[in-house]
């Protein structure tokens, strides 16, 4: 019986954990097929890491000489229908040709790690917004998330049992801790491409954050849109207490695949720092940390 895309045991591919029917099979293809283009912007991260935010905001960002923030396309459509999710989308509702009469520049979205990337996307010059997060938080995120999207028939995961799973690495696109120095060491060599953030980072400073992605995008506001307080108002748009209280994210659905509907509402629980101290013991925190601490000493990442 088909169990679905995240309900599919992760197998190990290159050195990632992925699920055997979709998100390998599009990586696949996705190497074999996807022509990018200078122009395209690819925003990645690992699973729960603020997608959804960043979606949204680049999405606002790029288009926000199209429309009017009152009966703009965000209050009515659900934030992964903005623009493809290249791994787990496309290739199964359709085919990757469509994407060649996107016009440019084309906004994407991907979990898949960065070595695993087709070369196209390496090779093409085009840009990359990658975010991470607080890996415990990460983990709580997707424990809970994972839970409320498996099939009914399936038992759900005990927060020991997801823990154990994400500190040896098993996790789809895990390693956590490989995706986020993939794309860290990629940052490092070319900071012009890689645009590295971090989820507590843009909680804390908004305003900072929404300019730098504005600017690398190709994108930065003026002087005029700034005192006419453009910025604050994507800001607003794409707030968690926006998005998450708009009818299309109450009861909409995600049809991401024809094994992946997942309602609009999951992408949304509590947008907030550090709410692991609400599930983890102190040993399941000591050992994460240690992981993140090991993992990332002397590469200059910013824990
Ligand atoms: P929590 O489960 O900790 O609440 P992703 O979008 O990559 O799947 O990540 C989901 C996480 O981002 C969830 O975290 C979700 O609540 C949070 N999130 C969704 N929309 C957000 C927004 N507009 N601003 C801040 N956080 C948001």
């Amino acid at each position: 019986k088909e169990r679905g895309w995240m309900s599919e045991h992760p197998v190990r591919y290159q050195g990632c954990w992925l699920s055997p029917k979709s998100a390998l099979k599009g990586v696949i293809l996705l190497q074999n097929h996807l022509r990018n283009r200078p122009t395209d912007i690819i925003l990645a991260a690992f699973m729960k890491c603020g997608t959804t935010w960043l979606r949204t905001l680049m999405f606002a960002i790029m288009n926000r000489s199209l429309y009017d923030f009152s009966s703009h396309p965000l209050l009515k459509t659900g934030p992964h229908d903005c623009f493809p999710f290249l791994d787990a989308y496309i290739y199964e509702n359709y085919p990757i040709t469509d994407l060649e009469v996107l016009p440019s520049p084309r906004l994407f979205a991907t979990h898949i790690p960065y070595t695993l990337l087709p070369e196209s996307a390496t090779a093409s010059g085009c840009k990359f917004v990658y975010i991470w997060r607080d890996p415990k938080d990460v983990l709580i995120s997707k424990w809970q998330f994972m839970n409320k999207i498996k099939p009914e028939e399936l038992p759900s995961l005990s927060i020991r049992e997801a823990f154990e799973m994400f500190c040896q690495g098993i996790s789809h696109y895990g390693p956590f801790w490989d995706h986020v120095l993939g794309y860290w060491k990629a940052s490092q060599e070319s900071p012009e491409m890689i645009l590295f953030l971090k989820y507590e980072e843009m909680k804390r400073e908004p305003l900072v954050y929404i300019k730098r992605l504005a600017e690398f995008m190709g994108q930065p506001f003026s002087l005029e849109e700034e005192k006419e307080g453009v910025v604050q108002e994507i800001l607003k748009l794409c707030s968690f207490e926006n998005l998450s209280n708009l009818e299309v994210n109450k009861i909409g659905v995600q049809k991401f695949s024809n094994v992946l509907v997942v309602n609009n509402r999951e992408f949304f629980r509590k947008g907030q720092i550090g709410d692991w101290e609400n599930h983890l013991t102190d040993e399941m925190k000591e050992r994460i940390d240690q992981i993140t601490e090991d993992k990332f000493k002397d590469t200059g990442i910013d824990i």
